[in-house]
């Protein structure tokens, strides 16, 4: 995840000590960190949170998210990361910094976590794409940890099997927890056995999947898999997410047990909406950003709000565009929104005016928004 500039500026950062670097496959890495004592209330994390590393380079300060793969109850603070080209930030981080150099890397945060329920017995699906395992890790080894009657069923999906990453340590946890943990493999560069588990995972395949695959306990009160299914995992491109919850969310799981993050931009709505937006025209707008005001008036009200201020120049900050990172959040003094997707806001922050600009639609003449009180 790539974020504007100003939101480093409210990041604390601390030099830590890379005490690990192995590569994974043939573009991953596992990087481990040592928290100092002094640090170790700074870098409490849950899992499915990211740190953002500042990789120097010889004419700017890089700064790159990744995820903690590691689980709270372990020691450690590991990352998983993918070099996607010769120049990218994560190519010059494992090529300039060897075990024993520092880094500075902000205090953990995100929300894609998931409230740990150890005397509940329950039913999880992963879904991961690429290097979208390494959040999934983390609550895969998290659940099982800590929750000795819930089952997890990954499904991975990949280029070839070459490219698993953290193969040994998936297998390693297929051997402690025996039944309570299965992994289903997609490689879209590969036969296999069953055709169901060739290309890329669409909304008729993963039904199958799940009708033909997973076994819901005689003793569950549930009377299919998708009724037993209480929380769903999704990390990947935003197209995967899309496909996966929408899926899922028409199977019969509800929206609120579907939580995913995304790994790329992604231009789109995660969850298709069929609502009407009645148009509105000529929409006074003021909008407070780093200290300044601005006043405009927008011509209509068909575009999401983050669309349309980027589209005047201004630097409001946003990742994700679609409701989940939370980079757009701002609060709203006056006027009127349909916030049409949210999978950061809690009720709490809702409550108190905030939006997400990326998700909202305006329903009134006039709106006022400070992007600086947040
Ligand atoms: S840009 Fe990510 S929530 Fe709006």
């Amino acid at each position: 995840m790539d974020k504007n500039s100003t939101e480093h500026l409210q990041q604390h950062f601390y030099a830590l000590k890379l005490t690990k670097k192995e590569q994974l496959t043939k573009s991953t890495f596992a990087l481990e960190f040592e928290v100092p004592d002094l640090l170790k209330s700074n870098f409490q994390f849950q899992s499915g949170q990211y740190v953002t590393v500042k990789i120097p380079t010889e004419n700017e300060m890089l700064f790159q998210d990744y995820s903690i793969t590691s689980a709270p109850y372990e020691s450690t603070l590991s990352l998983g990361i993918k070099v996607k080209s010769a120049k990218s930030a994560a190519q010059i981080l494992v090529q300039n910094f060897e075990v024993g150099d520092t880094l500075q890397i902000s205090e953990p945060t995100g929300r894609f976590t998931l409230k740990s329920k150890p005397n509940e017995h329950r039913t999880i699906l992963g879904f991961a794409a690429g290097i979208g395992i390494t959040p999934i890790l983390s609550h895969l080894k998290n659940i099982l940890h800590q929750e000795p009657r819930t089952r997890f069923f990954l499904f991975f999906s990949l280029k070839n099997p070459l490219e698993i990453i953290y193969k040994e340590t998936l297998e390693q946890l297929q051997k402690m927890y025996g039944n309570r943990f299965q992994i289903f493999y997609f490689f879209s560069q590969e036969g296999a056995e069953n055709p169901l588990f060739e290309g890329r995972l669409s909304e008729k395949k993963l039904q199958l999947i799940i009708n033909q695959i997973l076994i819901y306990e005689e003793d569950d009160a549930e009377t299919t898999i998708w009724d037993s299914t209480d929380e769903v995992l999704i990390c990947g491109p935003g197209e995967m997410i899309k496909t996966v919850a929408n899926a899922c969310n028409k199977f019969g799981i509800p929206r609120k047990n579907i939580h995913f993050e995304l790994f790329d931009t992604f231009d789109g709505d995660i969850f298709t909406s069929e609502k009407k937006i009645p148009l509105l025209e000529n929409i006074e707008t003021t909008i407070q950003l780093s200290g300044k005001n601005y006043d405009f008036v927008f011509k209509n009200n068909q575009e999401k709000i983050l669309t349309q201020l980027l589209a005047l120049g201004l630097e409001v900050p946003y990742s994700c565009k679609s409701g989940v990172c939370g980079n757009c959040i701002c609060t709203l003094k006056e006027g009127k929104v349909e916030l049409l997707e949210n999978e950061y806001l809690t009720p709490k922050e809702e409550k108190e005016g905030k939006i997400l600009a990326c998700q909202s639609i305006i329903l009134s003449k006039k709106i006022n928004l400070n992007f600086d009180d947040v």
